[in-house]
């Protein structure tokens, strides 16, 4: 049968799409790009915010309509709204033939043949442990993949949903994560990036001495891998040794995805974050001293109930001092079943949320553009990722993430490629090739990319993990 899959959230949602995809096609079924050509729709969810969770209804509806030309068209949902709403989605649409959880996507051929046989249910067993390096997995990069090492959340922050969707920490075997990179090198993948809501608490509850620094020491082995990349990182589980074991070698990213999301220890402590910003910023310090070119981004949400003007002149003061590379901004959104939902009013009014995120984001742009100026007229070495579809143009990215955009031709793609930049946004750099490695021949699947780039957004459309965040 063919399928469609449409993924939103986060990296470790489309690194499950593209297990869900993989298992599927070894199912012997095809996966196709419209799902108006298509017998199985899945929706693959997010629910981090109430925006993520609009989306999905938007996309429900379209699908609905699609149903009601196509009757015998099965329809999927999974991903955290799914974990969210639960039996709740099925009781409600009766065009929606299953849904099931983060934890059940290696069941999907299972779950597939009831449905075909006329059931409609809810399935959220627990089959983590089959989610090991022998499951297939369908990826649209052919140098770049994503690798999850630890599923869920131990964090419960007071407004985060993820826990509740994800379910509690879970790391794979160190062994098995290797055997996956293994087999990836051996397939011609150069980078890859390590996923975990908190990546840094990878191996924990392992309890045998497992560890991010770890997995990366080893990771470093394997000769033709050409960058290891990592997200997500608490700041509080970012350990001495992981400082170290990146300083000392340079095929891992300059790169750490590192979320305060407030500058004020009131709001941080109302959070249930487990640290203050003075930890934060001695911890920025220590990373920046220790790791010489490194890239820090961060999240941070505005307009958390009862965060004051001063609060908030505390957020622009650590967004002044921490001169992130990249920030991502988001207002409060109450989620139900979280701590923040039940013990905490919204009380910041819709207005002073806007402005607050507009004055962030000013300041912000600001900074990442005279962080960019540094660039001008100096030559990067990029791995060339995509093609943009608006310009035809090339875009890669350099080990400390930032987005090249230049003229050059498809074979770049996932090769090192140097580019003198000519030009600056608050966004990407763009310049000129100077030179380019021949030597590696890769596979390209460009036709398959459906992405856009603006001056200093970038929007991902459909399953595209090619421009994610890393
Ligand atoms: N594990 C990561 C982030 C997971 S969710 C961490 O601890 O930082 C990604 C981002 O979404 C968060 O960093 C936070 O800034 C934002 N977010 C999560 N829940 C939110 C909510 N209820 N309202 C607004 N933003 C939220
Ligand atoms: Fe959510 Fe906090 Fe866990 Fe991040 S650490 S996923 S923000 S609960
Ligand atoms: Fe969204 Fe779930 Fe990821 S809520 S951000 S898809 S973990």
């Amino acid at each position: 049968m063919k399928f469609y899959i449409r993924t939103f959230g986060c990296q470790m949602n489309t690194n499950d799409s593209e297990a869900i995809a993989g298992i599927l096609i070894s199912g012997s079924h095809e996966l196709v790009e419209d799902p108006e050509n298509s017998d199985i729709v899945i929706i693959n969810t997010c629910a981090v915010r109430r925006k993520a969770e609009e989306k999905f209804y938007g996309k429900l509806g379209e699908i609905k309509k699609l149903k009601m030309k196509k009757p015998n068209l099965i329809v999927a949902v999974c991903g955290c709204v799914a974990e969210k709403e639960r039996e709740r989605i099925i009781e409600k649409y009766d065009f929606v033939n299953f849904v099931f959880g983060t934890r059940s996507i290696t069941k999907i051929l299972d779950l597939l043949e009831r449905a075909k046989k006329g059931e409609r249910f809810a399935y959220f067993g627990d089959h983590l442990d089959e989610l090991d390096h022998t499951v297939p997995r369908f990826r649209l990069s052919s140098h770049h993949a994503w690798v999850t090492v630890i599923y869920g959340c131990n964090k419960f922050c007071s407004y985060c949903i993820v826990p509740y969707t994800r379910g509690r920490e879970k790391s794979r075997r160190m062994d098995d994560v290797l055997k996956e990179v293994s087999d990836l090198v051996k397939k011609g993948y150069i980078e890859i990036t390590y996923l975990g809501q908190n990546v840094d608490s990878y191996g924990k509850d392992l309890g045998d001495g497992t560890s991010l620094a770890k997995l990366l020491e080893e990771t470093v082995k394997f000769e033709k891998l050409e960058r290891i990349w990592f997200l997500t990182s608490y700041p509080s589980d970012f350990s001495d040794e992981l400082i170290d074991v990146i300083a000392k070698n340079g095929k891992i990213a300059r790169s750490i995805h590192l979320p305060v999301q407030s500058g004020s220890d009131r709001i941080l402590k109302l959070m249930k974050r487990n640290y203050t910003v003075a930890d934060y910023i001695q911890l920025l310090k220590k990373i920046r001293d220790k790791i010489e070119g490194v890239s820090i981004s961060s999240d941070i949400i505005v307009g958390f109930p009862n965060e004051t003007e001063d609060d908030f002149m505390e957020t622009v003061k650590l967004v002044e001092t921490a001169k992130f590379e990249r920030l991502n901004l988001a207002i409060y959104s109450p989620r139900e079943g979280t701590l923040a939902y039940r013990f905490y009013e919204d009380n910041v009014p819709r207005d002073i949320k806007v402005r607050r995120l507009q004055f962030l984001l000013n300041l912000q742009k600001r900074i990442n553009r005279s962080l960019n100026e540094r660039y001008v007229g100096k030559t990067v070495e990029i791995i060339g990722e995509g093609k943009l579809k608006k310009t035809g143009d090339l875009y890669g990215r350099t080990i400390n993430n930032k987005i090249v955009i230049f003229k050059g031709v498809d074979e770049m793609i996932g090769r090192k490629v140097y580019v003198k930049i000519n030009r600056v946004s608050a966004g990407p750099l763009y310049g000129e090739v100077v030179k380019w490695d021949v030597s590696r021949l890769g596979r390209s699947n460009l036709d398959s990319y459906d992405a856009s780039i603006q001056e200093d957004k970038i929007q991902v459309q459909g399953f595209d993990p090619s421009l994610q965040t890393r």
